[in-house]
C-alpha cells in the first residue's frame, strides 16, 4: 500500500461504501494494476503513486481534466505533484511541442533556446547563473556536490519531514517512524530505503523545521563539516507547512556565520509563486533548485546561484553532465511556459482558485465543525486532519491518516482529485482550473464533510519512498 499500514475493520459503514464505489467505478483501473504488476513492482513507477486500494490508471488529461481508464472524469487538482501549473497539455505548449518534435528532439549539442530560457529564469528567480537538468531528484544531487566541492566539507544538515528527491544523500529522515526518530529537537538520521551507506546517512545532520534554536545548536556542533543547509523553504512533502516568521532569516544567518551554503530546495515552492520563495519570503539563499512546474509538463530542472559559486563548475573539476541536460523539447516546453503562460497575470489567476479553494474549505471546516487545519498560500494548500497547525515533521504525526485516505477516496467518487496523493501533499491550482472547478471541489467536500466526523480507519504513514 502507498506508505499505509491500514485495519480496515474500523472503517464505518459509509466508507467502506465509499471503497465500494469506488471499486465498481475504476474497473479497469484494478485490471491495469493487475497488468503492471506482472512486470513492474507494485504497478508503479514512483513509489508515491501507490495509494490504497489502487492507483488510477490514466488515458488522457486537458487543461484541470483528467480521464481514467474507465472514462470517468475529474477536476484535476493534483497536477502531477504541482508539475502543471500551465494545466494538462496547454495549447501552447502543445503546439510548440509539435514543431520541435517536426525539427528533431534530441541534438547532442547545445539548443539556441537553452540561453534565453536561462536569461529569463535567472532574471525571474534573481540568479546569477544555472545548470540545466531533468528532474529535482539530479538537481538536488547536483546542489549538494557542489556544497561540498566548493566548501571542501562533508556534512548536510537537513530537516527531518523535508524531501528532496530519491537519491542516496538526502533519503534520510523523510518521514521517519516515531519510535527511532529520536529527539524532537535533535532527531535521529533514519534512513528511509534499504540500501543506503549508514556512513552516508550518519554523515547527514537532521534538524527539526521552524525551530531555530535546535538547528543553531546542531549547525554549531558540526560547524567546520556542514557544506550546506538544504530545505524546502515550504516544507510540502509533510502537506503544506509555514515557516514561523524568522526562521528563514535565522538560517540564513547561521549558514553565513557557520560558512555553510544555505540551498532553497524550490522544486515545488518555484511554481507557487511568480518568483518563487524568495519573492514570497525575501530571503536570498546560496543555491536554488528549480524543478517541475517550470516546462509545462517537461522534465527540467536547474540548479542556479551566484556567479561566485556557479563559475566554480569548471569541467573537469566539478562532474555537471547528462544525455538529456536541457534537451530542446523540455528547453522549448520550459521557454513558452514562462515566457508566455506562468506570467505574472497567469499566476494571479492561479494564486486567486487557491485563495478560493481554501476559503471555501475553511467555510465548510468551521460550518460543519470538523478537525481540519487548512495551511495555504501561493497556489497550493493542503487540508490537514489534525486538530491543530502542523509545524513540523513532529506535528504531522498527528494527521489522521486514515481520515485522509477516506476524504480522498470520497472525493475521487464525486469527481475530483482533490491534492496529489497522500496527506503529506498538497493540491496545486493552475492557469487552466476556473471559479466552477473551484464551486464543484468544494460541492463535493460539502457532500462528504459529514462523513468527515464519522469515518476512522488506522493508518499510519510509513517510511517508505
Ligand atoms: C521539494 C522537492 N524536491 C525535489 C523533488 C524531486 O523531484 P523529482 O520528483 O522531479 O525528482 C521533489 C519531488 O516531489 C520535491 O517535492
Amino acid at each position: 500500500m502507498r506508505a499505509f499500514e491500514r485495519r480496515l475493520n474500523d472503517i464505518m459503514q459509509s466508507w467502506e461504501e465509499e471503497l465500494q464505489a469506488f471499486r465498481r467505478r475504476t474497473k479497469k483501473s484494478a485490471q491495469a494494476w493487475e497488468a503492471a504488476k506482472k512486470r513492474i513492482p507494485f504497478g508503479v513507477n514512483s513509489n508515491y503513486r501507490l495509494v490504497d486500494p489502487y492507483p488510477l490508471y490514466v488515458r488522457k488529461a486537458k487543461g484541470s481534466r483528467i480521464w481514467d481508464a474507465d472514462g470517468n472524469e475529474y477536476i484535476d487538482f493534483c497536477m502531477a505533484f504541482g508539475a502543471l501549473v500551465a494545466g494538462h497539455s496547454h495549447p501552447v505548449v502543445a503546439k510548440a511541442m509539435r514543431e520541435r518534435v517536426t525539427n528533431g528532439t534530441i541534438f547532442g549539442f547545445e539548443s539556441v533556446d537553452a540561453g534565453p530560457l536561462a536569461e529569463h529564469i535567472c532574471r525571474r528567480f534573481r540568479l546569477d547563473r544555472l545548470k540545466f537538468s531533468m528532474t529535482g531528484l539530479d538537481a538536488t544531487l547536483f546542489a549538494v556536490r557542489l556544497a561540498r566541492a566548493v566548501t571542501g566539507r562533508r556534512r548536510i544538515l537537513k530537516f527531518e519531514g523535508c524531501y528532496h528527491g530519491s537519491h542516496d544523500a538526502l533519503m534520510v529522515s523523510i518521514k521517519p517512524k516515531k519510535e527511532v526518530a529520536g529527539d524532537r529537537r535533535r532527531p535521529n538520521p533514519v534512513p528511509s530505503s534499504k540500501g543506503l551507506l549508514p556512513e552516508l546517512v550518519q554523515s547527514a545532520v537532521v534538524a527539526p523545521f521552524n525551530d531555530l534554536e535546535a538547528v543553531e545548536t546542531l549547525a554549531t556542533e558540526h560547524a567546520d563539516d556542514i557544506a550546506g543547509i538544504i530545505l524546502e523553504p515550504v516544507p510540502m512533502n509533510m502537506g503544506y507547512v509555514h515557516p514561523k516568521p524568522g526562521f528563514l532569516e535565522g538560517l540564513r544567518r547561521i549558514a553565513t556565520e557557520i560558512g555553510a551554503l544555505l540551498i532553497f530546495d524550490e522544486v515545488k515552492t518555484c511554481g507557487k509563486w511568480y518568483g518563487g520563495a524568495e519573492e514570497a519570503f525575501g530571503v536570498t539563499p546560496d543555491v536554488k533548485v528549480l524543478g517541475k512546474s517550470i516546462a509545462g509538463g517537461f522534465p527540467l530542472a536547474a540548479v542556479g546561484g551566484t556567479k561566485s559559486i556557479m563559475d566554480q563548475i569548471v569541467p573537469g573539476q566539478i562532474g555537471h553532465a547528462g544525455t538529456f541536460n536541457a534537451n530542446p523539447l523540455s528547453i522549448s516546453a520550459g521557454l513558452v511556459t514562462m515566457t508566455k503562460i506562468l506570467t505574472r497575470a497567469g499566476m494571479r489567476h492561479a494564486q486567486q482558485i487557491g485563495d478560493d479553494l481554501a476559503k471555501g474549505y475553511r467555510d465548510i471546516i468551521r460550518d460543519h465543525g470538523l478537525s481540519m487545519v487548512v495551511q495555504s498560500g501561493g497556489i497550493s494548500g493542503t487540508v490537514h486532519f489534525a486538530r491543530g497547525a502542523v509545524t513540523d515533521w513532529r506535528s504531522f504525526q498527528d494527521v489522521d491518516v486514515g481520515r485522509w485516505w477516506g476524504y480522498y477516496t470520497a472525493m475521487l467518487n464525486r469527481g475530483i482529485v482533490p491534492m496529489a496523493t497522500g496527506p503529506d501533499e498538497q493540491w496545486t491550482s493552475s492557469v487552466a482550473h476556473t471559479k466552477a472547478d473551484v464551486a464543484r471541489h468544494l460541492d463535493a467536500f460539502e457532500d462528504v464533510a459529514e462523513s468527515m466526523k464519522r469515518g476512522r480507519a488506522e493508518m499510519s504513514l510509513v517510511e517508505a519512498v
